[in-house]
């Protein structure tokens, strides 16, 4: 059978729902995944302790739904993080960031003990680089990165008309082979002027949820 892409986002997003649990405060993503999947928590409202968001656009959806949102400082950590992705290796290193919200996501996911990544088989890639790889800078910074994104190779196309929840501008770089992403994200994330490189490589997904019409695939 077919599905649509709806259909696989709801079908993974109620797949990563079997891994919360009673009590926890849950880490919330961003983006049309995650939406269906704030869609479902419905009937955890009184069940989670609250949710730490990765975005104003989740804050104002959980808060709708009626779940208290925690400030990531005032918690150790979080059990669990739940989130999309633009792409996905093999090796569960993702490319994120097509919703401008890298950067907190990027925070969620290392205070999380696990993340739980979701997406349909659309975003499976042998090699990161065929989704534009999302880099969030400080404006005045945005030339001066754009060029050494080009140094390197990439094509940088600033997403005008873009500003982040921290305030900050986003270049989106095409035509990039990314085939060691560990060390182009640290390579990147070190220059003056990067806030962050929507590479999830030293951080990778611990469970990648692949919705197809075949069904659920863990990997
Ligand atoms: C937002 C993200 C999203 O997780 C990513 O863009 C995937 O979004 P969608 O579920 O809508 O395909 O990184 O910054």
């Amino acid at each position: 059978m077919a599905l649509s892409a709806a259909e696989k986002k709801q079908r993974v997003a109620a797949a990563a729902l079997e891994f919360v649990r009673d009590g926890m405060i849950l880490g919330v993503g961003t983006g049309s995944t995650v939406n269906a999947l704030i869609e479902q928590l419905g009937p955890w409202r009184t069940r989670l302790r609250g949710a730490v968001s990765s975005s104003e656009a989740s804050s104002e959806r959980l808060r709708a739904l009626g779940i208290p949102l925690h400030d990531l400082n005032s918690l150790d950590g979080l059990d669990l993080y739940i989130d999309g992705a633009d792409e996905a290796n093999p090796a569960r290193e993702l490319i994120k960031g097509g919703g401008a919200a890298l950067t907190r996501e990027k925070i969620v996911a290392a205070a999380a003990s696990r993340f739980i990544c979701i997406v349909d088989d659309s975003k499976l890639v042998k090699v990161l680089g065929r989704f534009p790889l999302p880099v969030e800078v400080i404006p005045m910074a945005r030339s001066l990165v754009a060029r050494q994104l080009r140094a390197l190779g990439g094509r940088p196309v600033w997403r005008e008309g873009t500003t982040t929840d921290n305030g900050n501008h986003i270049l989106d770089v095409h035509d990039l082979q990314i085939t060691d992403a560990k060390s182009l994200e640290l390579r990147i994330n070190q220059w003056p002027g990067v806030v962050t490189v929507g590479l999830f490589a030293e951080r990778p997904a611990d469970v990648l949820l692949v919705a197809s019409d075949q069904g659920i695939e863990q990997r």
